[in-house]
């Protein structure tokens, strides 16, 4: 039977600056399970956010308020039994917010939109995040209305009718909307009952092969150990389907970068898992959802300060291409969002670069070729993807990567 403790689906937590995004998440799970990261020990800001959180239900009570994230049931006090974990995938970090916030779209299996209550509505980010999740693909979507704690009912309810207004005709349009205080821990129970609802368990083939999308990277030995003790390369990211298993073969794409007589080539790397663990947790089976950690036998050099991040892991020659240069279908929004003057989007022109962002990998793609709706790029650094890929597309507009439009690779 599956441990519902450990996770099986990654939600997103995106919304604009300020707007309480690292408080819920903080709010809902406790702690910050990511302890581990080379990045949070040196103090480098992270990449992508992972925190677990246990939902519970009390099993006596009936009504909203029978779940929490800490075990006690919010009607009665009593004990609430374990039902499922779910992982956020926060993206925090200013300027690198899209790009970061883009490869984290890649492994959510639904999000929530966090909306201050307290500012008018749509904000700049609020609007490209919302605009992100819908070009990306991701349609389970809950808006959290926070802050409801430092503004009047009456205030509530017309930010409320903003959001409404906004909502209409996108993705989140049906989306429900939960009002909460993420710092007073105000209607938390509501908020864990449309998650369930909203973003249930979800179908995954145990048989199809496995496809582990890397979001970290990193040397877990500290400086000066002896040879002797010296620990393989940790790898880490979420498997998006299949398993994988303690003692398995797995490949790594693209790879390792080589030049030979002035060509750059891209070489696989073959390894074997030696350990797994989730959070905390050692596990010998991974499963879809959440961040699995996964200790090889690589030189740490191979993996440090996340030099593997955006490539794919999964069993030996059963991966998806690599592509040096691909063509995609491309559909361009109208206007850039998300900034304060909303220009018109100018079609892709020759020898632009883009900022490309494929799976978690985040690469620059130079523009050979424009035809009516699909265009070639060259890569200056190769991607694994499958044919069918989403790709957001983002280009340079006043000194800021904008996302502009997605594409759709075909060859
Ligand atoms: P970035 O990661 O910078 O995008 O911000 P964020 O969206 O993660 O916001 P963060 O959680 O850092 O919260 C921003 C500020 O709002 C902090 O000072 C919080 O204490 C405050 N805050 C967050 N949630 C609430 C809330 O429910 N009520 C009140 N009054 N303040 C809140």
């Amino acid at each position: 039977m599956h441990d519902p403790t450990i996770p099986t689906i990654n939600i997103g937590v995106v919304g604009h600056v300020d707007h309480g995004k690292t408080t819920l998440v903080s709010g809902v799970t406790g702690t910050w399970t990511d302890r581990h990261s080379e990045e949070l020990k040196r103090g480098i800001s992270i990449r992508l956010g992972y925190a677990d959180a246990t939902f519970y239900k009390c099993e006596s009570c009936e009504g909203p308020e029978i779940y929490s994230a800490d075990g006690t049931c919010p009607s009665c006090g009593g004990k609430a039994a374990p039902m499922r974990s779910v992982s956020f995938v926060d993206a925090p970090g200013h300027e690198t917010l899209m790009a970061t916030m883009l490869s984290g779209s890649a492994i959510m299996d639904g999000a929530m939109l966090v909306i201050a209550a307290n500012e008018p509505c749509p904000q700049p980010q609020t609007k490209e995040h919302l605009m992100a999740l819908e070009l990306t693909g991701i349609t389970r979507i809950i808006i959290v209305q926070n802050k409801i704690d430092v503004v009047t009912q009456q205030a509530a309810l017309e930010n409320y009718k903003q959001i409404k207004k906004f909502v209409k005709g996108t993705v989140a349009e049906n989306a429900p909307i939960v009002p909460v205080s993420a710092q007073k821990g105000i209607n938390f129970s509501a908020l864990i009952a449309a998650l369930n609802e909203t973003i249930p368990e979800m179908d995954r083939d145990p048989e199809a092969p496995p496809l582990l999308l890397l979001a970290r990277s990193f040397d877990i030995n500290k400086p000066g150990v002896g040879w002797k003790d010296i620990r393989g390369g940790v790898i880490g990211g979420s498997l998006i389907r299949g398993i994988l298993r303690e003692g398995d073969d797995i490949e790594i794409r693209p790879g390792r970068q080589h030049t030979i007589e002035n060509r750059t080539i891209w070489e696989p790397i073959y390894t074997k898992i030696t350990s797994m663990h989730m959070g905390s947790k050692k596990i010998s089976i991974a499963t879809p959802g959440g961040l699995t950690g996964i200790a090889t036998k690589l030189d740490p050099a191979i993996t440090k300060s996340d030099t593997l991040v955006g490539q794919v892991a999964g069993h030996p020659d059963a991966l998806p291409p690599v592509w040096e240069k691909m063509k995609f279908n491309v559909t361009l929004m109208e206007r850039v969002v998300g900034a304060s003057s909303e220009q018109l989007i100018e079609p892709l022109k020759h020898k632009e670069p883009l900022m490309l962002s494929v799976g978690t990998a985040v690469t620059v793609g130079i523009v050979t070729g424009t035809k009516k709706d699909s265009i070639d790029v060259i890569l200056k650094r190769p991607v694994c993807a499958e044919l069918g890929s989403r790709i957001a597309i983002s280009r340079q507009v006043g000194g800021r990567w904008r996302l502009i439009g997605m594409g759709i690779l075909t060859e």
